[in-house]
């Protein structure tokens, strides 16, 4: 399949990309915005595959999406490109717009214009909180942050081009992503990094929150699955097999660190904080899909990941995110 794979310079799209071009033999073009987020690093193991093309732009322009479209002979959109962070949402929440809202408004008339199958790439957070149970695809959309309000309206955009033109569109939403190449903003990233330089560890609040841990892989298959199998018009969730209270992942990577509990410091809680998340992932499972990475073995990996790979976390705490790390923690941890 030739496919172009929007964001693909980010966390789960470097691995999705990885993932189509050497177990599917896919031809694939990556259109990225190359924000604080995306990184050409993601996918440096793939520059030189001539089945692999990069072209650096942004979804919201639409004469490059069509340009693109043409050049990578695309038969399928998958749409990964997204502002993502909760935090940075509550901060300012136009990027989020633009990006989430209004670019994917530009992929879904250009999918339209050129007959593409079109994958959307979502998030369990567009459900919103939920004490007890689990979400399915008929459960209410309730966003909480200014995050997932945007993801949940470029959803219900997505499924009204599905509805009103007939376009072959479908949903992939994923709970919590962890793996390799995750941005330090995130809490396992975030987390793992200060523990190994002997910083203090920031948890939200009591640290009660819960989140249902999958990893990129799974998720990234998961997405591929609905790609080739998916129904138009269909929404897909894929939830991990294991759900953790924050502070019990900060535990965990202490021991895997070998840092001392001191660091841990509670902070002032997010405001709109979703008290636990959960998805239930029965339809994508009816694909052939199902989870192959239990959390206990996964975030062993990845601290092991990070450990090692210094070369791909150095550039980043030395530049932007220093300056986001002072404006969101600065007061708090000083
Ligand atoms: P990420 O922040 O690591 O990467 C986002 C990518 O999108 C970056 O490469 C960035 O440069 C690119 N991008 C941003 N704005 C762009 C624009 N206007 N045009 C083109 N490219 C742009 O994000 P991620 O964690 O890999 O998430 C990918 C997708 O999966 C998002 O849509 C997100 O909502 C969804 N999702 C994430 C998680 C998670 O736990 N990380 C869980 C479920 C769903
Ligand atoms: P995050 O990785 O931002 O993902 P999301 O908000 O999409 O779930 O946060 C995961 C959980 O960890 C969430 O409950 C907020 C919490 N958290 C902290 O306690 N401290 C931190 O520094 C961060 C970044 C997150």
């Amino acid at each position: 399949m030739r496919i172009l794979i929007c964001g693909g310079a980010g966390f789960i799209g470097s691995h999705f990309t990885r993932i189509r071009l050497r177990e599917h033999g896919d031809r694939v073009t990556v259109l990225d915005k190359l924000t604080y987020a995306g990184r050409e690093e993601n996918l440096r193991d793939l520059a030189g595959d001539p089945a692999f093309n990069f072209i650096h732009a942004a979804i919201e322009d639409a004469e490059a999406v069509h340009a693109a479209i043409e050049s990578a002979g695309a038969e399928a959109i998958v749409n990964f490109a997204a502002e993502t962070h909760v935090d940075r949402s509550i901060s300012s929440s136009q990027d989020f717009v633009a990006t989430n809202i209004v670019g994917t408004s530009v992929l879904l008339d250009a999918a339209l214009a050129h007959k593409l199958r079109y994958v959307q790439v979502s998030t369990d957070e567009v459900y919103g909180s939920i004490e007890q149970g689990t979400f399915t695809e008929d459960s209410p959309l309730a966003p909480s942050s200014p995050y997932s309000a945007s993801k949940a309206a470029a959803d219900l955009l997505v499924q009204s081009y599905a509805c009103t033109h007939g376009l072959s569109a479908s949903i992939a939403r994923g709970s919590n992503n962890y793996g390799p190449y995750q941005y330090p903003e995130k809490l396992i990233p975030l987390m793992v990094l200060n523990a190994m330089h002997g910083q203090r560890l920031p948890v939200y609040g009591d640290g009660l929150q819960v989140r249902n841990w999958i990893h990129v892989t799974d998720f990234a298959r998961a997405i591929a699955c609905v790609l080739m199998e998916g129904a138009p018009g269909e929404v897909y969730n894929a939830g991990g097999p294991d759900e953790c209270p924050n502070i019990q992942v900060v535990r965990r990577i202490i021991e895997l660190t070998g840092a001392g509990e001191d660091l841990i410091e509670h902070v002032r809680d997010r405001p709109g904080h979703d008290r636990r998340y959960s998805l239930s992932s029965g339809r994508v499972k009816e694909l052939g899909w199902e989870p192959q990475v239990r959390f206990a073995e996964g975030i062993a990996e990845t601290v092991g990941w990070y450990r090692d790979n210094e070369w791909w976390w150095q550039p980043i705490r030395s530049g932007e995110y220093l300056d986001y790390y002072e404006r969101q923690y600065g007061s708090a941890l000083r």
